[in-house]
């Protein structure tokens, strides 16, 4: 049974177009692997040139974009490489994020500039690259495919961590953001969810808690596993001209 199940979900990735932010480390490219694997054509994104480039190397089949989210410039370029590199898009996964002030630090000592940066980073990047796709994923869920975003969340946008509170503020946006986005697109078969991972062995871990033992937290790949599971959930079942639903936004702790 559990294996029919397992087959149904890879099933439904297969060909399926799927773009991933900030796909050269940790979660993101623990997700351009699991989406390659399960036959999907991935597009990923990153800041970093020799990142991109060295990914694009390991995974051929995998379409590197040098980009960076947080830049409103950087958005229409991103979008029309994702489009013109997959044919259209089907899954679009925001998951490039920033911390904040690093060493972690209070609001009163946050500078207005890191602040600044997690907002553009995880709020207005996610925003800005999800409109400018919207026709494209409108499009795959009007033929039958389905369309999902899924916002890469993290318990600090529920919990008020102290420390934590340029990144936990522009998660919990960034969270309502895909709530309200489910609700006005529905209708339209787009379905927004926003998941978290739970605490994973990853740079952007290492970096906001540096004497965490890596052997405590969770693999990115787990994680990626599940996540992928999850948008399997979202896509309509695999049957060609019949009409999409929309799903209801998800939200799952992974942890
Ligand atoms: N790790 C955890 O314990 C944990 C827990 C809960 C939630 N999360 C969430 O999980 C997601 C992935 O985190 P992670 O730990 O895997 O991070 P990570 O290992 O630090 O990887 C971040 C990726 O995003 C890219 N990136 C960063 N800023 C970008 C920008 N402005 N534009 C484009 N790409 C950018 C990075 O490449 P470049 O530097 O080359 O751009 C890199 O590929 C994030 O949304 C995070 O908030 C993580």
């Amino acid at each position: 049974m559990t294996r029919i199940l397992q087959n149904d979900s890879h099933g439904r990735f297969a060909s399926l177009r799927v773009a991933v932010t900030g796909g050269t480390s940790g979660l993101g490219l623990a997700l351009v692997r699991e989406s390659l694997a399960r036959g999907a054509r991935v597009a990923f994104v990153a800041r970093n040139r020799e990142g991109v480039e060295r990914v694009a190397r390991e995974h051929g089949r995998a379409h590197g974009i040098v980009g960076d989210v947080s830049k409103k410039e950087d958005i229409h370029p991103i979008a029309m490489q994702i489009v013109g590199g997959l044919g259209g898009l089907d899954v679009l996964v925001n998951n490039a994020s920033a911390l904040g002030p690093t060493p972690l630090a209070l609001l009163g000592d946050t500078d207005c500039e890191d602040f600044e940066r997690a907002l553009a980073t995880n709020v207005l990047g996610p925003f800005r690259l999800t409109k400018a796709l919207l026709g494209a994923l409108a499009a795959s869920a009007r033929c039958g495919r389905g369309a999902v975003v899924l916002n890469v969340s993290s318990d600090a946008a529920i919990h008020a961590y102290p420390r934590w509170g340029a990144y936990g503020a522009s998660k919990a946006a960034l969270r309502h953001l895909s709530h309200v986005w489910n609700e006005e697109l529905l209708a339209e078969g787009v379905s927004f969810l926003s998941l978290d991972p739970g605490d994973m062995d990853t740079p952007l871990h290492a970096l906001a808690v540096p004497d965490s033992d890596p052997a405590t937290l969770k693999r990115p790949e787990a994680a990626a596993r599940e996540l992928a599971e999850a948008i399997a959930a979202a896509l309509p079942a695999r049957s060609p001209g019949k009409a999409p639903r929309g799903a209801a936004a998800v939200e799952v702790d992974a942890s």
